[in-house]
């Protein structure tokens, strides 16, 4: 029989919105596939850091044995992530950070790195001169005030690139296309637009396209996932010109909670890579991905085989004993 999960993970998400996040999940479900010992409660929170907060104080009251959070604004959030961890539950803040050291684990990029590879590669690309369009992640997000860091910090080594205006997005590709019009309208030198994610990057390519200058635009954009007009593939199709990796890290999290609710031995701060991925090497991620995913999707197809089997298993057991009972 399977036995009864002893552990409840609870999962204060920031959204669920676009196949980022989706990623994320999948990556905790199918890590949570193989320990049967835990089950996860997630809580949505729809980009609003208000209710992020009522989500996280519901989760502690629910008596959760962990707590995973992806904070959507970093401030914002931070009371009651704090008020989570004094009560004596261990925090793992998943992607985005918090702006206080209360917390048990953190897992997810340097978003500060990442800026920094983006500038560098921008001035490989515009050959250490031109006009820069940078397109930013919402604006209390601790990966947007990174992203943004790294990459304006960077830029000073090179006098003769500029930004000469910033888009403020949310990390989604509709709400950016207006002002991004009308600031390349007002600069028609502009060459390249740095994205704070692939999803903005892909609608910088569209208000591009409109406008006739996909020629002389480069985008670069952030998460390089796998999948159809994802990170990957744009780059494949030349959309972007690069995309930064940025790993949704679901898997690593809860390797860490289980370590942390088992009392095993964990690292407080788990730092997942980045990379370029570009026309040099997109191909072969690409090839790579696929891999990786087919390998997952047998990954579920044997886990859901083995439940049937349990299941049978277990209702044969139910008749067994029925039968000499009677
Ligand atoms: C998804 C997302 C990703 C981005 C990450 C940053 O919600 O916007 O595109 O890389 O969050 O925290």
């Amino acid at each position: 029989p399977v036995p009864e999960p002893t552990y409840r993970i609870g999962f204060s998400q920031c959204s669920m919105e676009g196949p980022w996040r989706q990623a994320m999940l999948a990556g905790m479900q199918r890590e949570l596939s193989f320990h049967p010992e835990a089950e996860l409660v997630m809580l949505d929170a729809h980009d609003n850091s208000d209710l992020q907060n009522e989500q996280i104080r519901r989760l502690v009251k629910q008596g959760v044995d962990l707590l995973i959070v992806s904070p959507y604004e970093a401030a914002p959030v931070t009371p009651a992530v704090e008020e989570a961890y004094a009560s004596g539950i261990p925090v793992i803040l998943l992607d985005r950070r918090i702006t206080s050291q209360h917390y048990t684990a953190f897992v997810g990029g340097n978003n500060v790195e990442v800026g920094q590879v983006a500038a560098r590669y921008a001035a490989r690309l515009l050959r250490r001169r031109g006009s820069i369009i940078e397109i930013l992640g919402a604006p209390g997000s601790s990966a947007t005030l990174d992203r943004h860091r790294g990459f304006v910090e960077t830029l000073r080594d090179y006098p003769d690139l500029r930004v000469v205006g910033e888009v403020t997005g949310d990390w989604r590709d509709k709400f950016i296309k207006p002002a991004l019009k009308k600031l390349l309208l007002a600069h028609p030198d502009v060459s390249l637009i740095y994205s704070h994610n692939d999803g903005m990057g892909r609608g910088a390519y569209e208000v591009c396209q409109e406008l006739g200058r996909t020629r002389q635009i480069r985008i670069i954009g952030v998460d390089g996932l796998a999948g159809d007009v994802e990170g990957i593939d744009l780059v494949r199709r030349g959309r972007l010109s690069a995309s930064l990796l940025y790993s949704p890290g679901g898997e690593d999290a809860i390797r860490t909670a289980l370590r942390i609710l088992h009392q095993r031995p964990y690292k407080r701060e788990n730092e997942l890579g980045t990379m370029v991925i570009d026309s040099t090497n997109a191909v072969t991620m690409q090839q790579q991905t696929d891999k990786v995913i087919s390998q997952q999707q047998e990954i579920e197809q044997q886990q859901s085989l083995l439940q049937r089997l349990r299941a049978t298993y277990s209702s044969q057991q139910v008749a067994l004993y029925v039968s000499l009972a009677s």
